[in-house]
């Protein structure tokens, strides 16, 4: 046997305990005649010592182990003189009877310790020494937790866990698919799965009723901190429901996680449909943590001679509450901020409500005093408060303001890592219309249904159709989405068309689809939580990168392994693929 106890268990309790460890040195040090030694292995850290008086020989032997060498001890329990309030098995230590060397390490490139000297990329490169790092393995074991708890809540409300295929078909609407080339067709490529999106319906047509995976998927898309090119979905669909079983349904899963996994009771998730959340925070994933909503003042600034405002079709303040005596400097920095070609704004107007109730803004010259009280009323600005006004097309400038809002909320230190605000959204538009292109994209995916009651907008006016589609939002961070599906084979073909689908490109890309509802499609609807967006929430991290064993880089490249990486020409021979890339 290799150990009869773990580095994480050993308590006073277990006092005088002959016992037998077996993990890596995590640190040595020499004091005196004696040496100390941090063992590490999974559930915790251990001192082991040995005293030069007592046993000379082990000591020697044990003064030439080295970092993150891997040893088994036999020693017994002692009481520290020196205890270590943080670590739960401070209070004792090993008195090392006898050790055995299981395998030496090279020195480690960089330390693993939670304040690791270790950079972004040395760290990834060496991303399997990474995971012996405490905060990073915790993550990890807090996803498993998630995953396990999922699994308990959704089997225990008969849904059935069913593995779907990794090669399928392309189906290039949504973003840009990884295409496998086919050895044995040539000239023919498999696609990775954005999402078992089809293969689930198809499954509710099969009469499986309550469906779910967890699943990895594949999307081609630039990187950014809560994106990666590969995935984890909690992916789940329903028959026989309408949005409201679903919406209950979910929102018992994500309480039973925050309960079983930290303890928290959330209260019901409030509702928000799409346009109010647009109008209120500029975005269709607020951060309900803070208020600093926005307000329209547009009617407030008309006809005092201000061109800018005069002819912009929308202007929003958000107020920054204590910020009146904001400096020339802090208010520049704003100005750079949202002028930033990320955010596109054209400037930044302020007004500071001085605490003597005066009134002091960037468009004097225009606007009297009275003028810019009426707007801090509007504002709910209080005497000290700062407001932060864009102007401008309406959406446009209502998302500037949302960045600009997220913006203030960390200088001001609003978002607390530690208060969970949960709510869904509701009632997105069914449609999105690419202006350049001149034609409608479906906002969620080309099989969500249309709300009954605007089906025949989709004729006149398709823009202004409601999907019965819904979003769960955390803290900001879009957790999951989904959508009741369209289960009749003719409103399909409908929507097919306003997307501008032949309907030859229909039949060639979704023909199996709309084949499968000629056969009796059950009313079915579902939704699918990002795992990893999930275990970050969770675990407080800015980054989902952190709680995956093994992330790709901003770059898309896995640098432990160094792919994506080019093959041998015979390799592409045999996939009939010609390489005409040049380095
Ligand atoms: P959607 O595209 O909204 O819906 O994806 C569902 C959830 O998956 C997560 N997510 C991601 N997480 C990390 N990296 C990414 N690149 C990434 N893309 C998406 C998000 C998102 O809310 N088939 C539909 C669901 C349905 O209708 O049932 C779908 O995939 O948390």
């Amino acid at each position: 046997m290799y150990r009869n106890k773990t580095c994480g268990e050993l308590r006073i309790e277990d006092l005088n305990r002959e016992v037998t460890l077996a993990g890596w040195v995590q640190k040595i040090r020499r004091m005196g005649g004696m040496i100390f030694v941090d063992l590490r292995d999974r559930y915790g850290i251990t001192q082991l010592i040995f005293n030069q008086e007592i046993n000379p020989e082990l000591c020697d032997k044990a003064s030439k182990l080295g970092r993150e060498w891997v040893i088994q001890v036999k020693g017994k329990v002692m009481e520290r003189s020196n205890k270590n309030k943080n670590l739960p098995s401070g209070d004792i230590e090993i008195n090392v009877l006898d050790f055995t060397v299981l395998n030496s390490a090279d020195t480690p490139p960089f330390t693993i310790e939670d304040d690791t000297d270790g950079g972004d990329d040395l760290r990834m490169k060496y991303r399997y020494l990474d995971l012996r790092r405490n905060i990073v393995r915790q993550n990890l074991e807090l996803r498993h937790q998630l995953a396990f708890e999922t699994r308990r809540y959704l089997d225990s409300h008969h849904f059935m866990e069913v593995e779907t295929p990794v090669l399928i078909g392309s189906t290039p609407e949504g973003a840009r698919d990884f295409l496998v080339p086919s050895r044995m067709n040539p000239g023919e490529f498999y696609a990775l799965p954005q999402s078992p999106q089809t293969l689930k319906q198809l499954l509710m047509v099969s009469g499986f009723d309550r469906y779910f995976q967890i699943v990895k998927c594949f999307r081609d898309e630039d990187l950014r901190a809560d994106r990666q090119p590969e995935f984890t979905q909690i992916d789940c669909e329903m028959s026989f429901i309408e949005q409201e079983d679903i919406l209950l349904m979910f929102e018992g899963l994500i309480k039973h996680l925050f309960k079983a996994v930290k303890g928290i009771d959330l209260p019901d998730f409030p509702r928000m449909t799409y346009a109010d959340a647009m109008s209120r925070y500029g975005s269709d994933k607020p951060d309900t943590r803070f208020a600093m909503q926005l307000t329209e003042i547009k009617d407030l600034t008309v006809g005092k001679g201000f061109g800018v405002f005069d002819s912009s079709e929308y202007i929003g303040a958000i107020c920054a509450a204590g910020c009146a005596a904001y400096t020339r400097k802090q208010l520049d920095e704003l100005t750079e901020f949202v002028k930033r070609p990320q955010i596109g704004a054209k400037g930044l107007i302020y007004v500071r409500c001085e605490s003597d109730g005066n009134y002091k803004s960037s468009v004097d010259k225009f606007y009297a005093p009275d003028d810019l009280g009426r707007w801090a009323a509007r504002c709910q600005a209080k005497p000290g408060d700062l407001l932060l006004i864009l102007c401008g097309e309406t959406e446009k400038t209502q998302k500037q303001l949302c960045e600009l809002r997220l913006e203030m909320a960390s200088r001001l230190e609003l978002k607390d890592k530690n208060t969970f605000n949960c709510l869904w959204v509701i009632d997105f538009p069914l449609l999105e219309k690419d202006e350049e292109l001149g034609r409608y994209f479906a906002k969620h995916h080309p099989f969500t249904s249309p709300k009954p009651e605007d089906i025949p907008l989709l004729t006149t006016d398709p823009g202004l159709v409601r999907a019965n589609a819904y979003d769960i939002v955390i803290n900001g961070v879009e957790i999951g989405g989904g959508s009741i599906r369209i289960h009749n084979s003719d409103l399909q073909k409908k929507m097919f068309q306003v997307l501008g689908f032949t309907e030859e490109k229909a039949q060639s890309q979704f023909g199996f689809l709309m084949n499968a509802f000629k056969f009796g499609a059950p009313p079915h609807g579902g939704i699918a939580f990002g795992l990893d967006r999930l275990v970050a929430i969770f675990a407080g991290l800015d980054s989902i990168r952190d709680c995956i064993a093994f992330p790709k880089n901003n770059s898309g490249r896995d640098v432990m392994f160094g792919a994506p990486s080019v093959v041998e020409q015979a390799q592409l021979d045999e996939l009939h693929l010609l390489s005409t890339y040049k380095k």
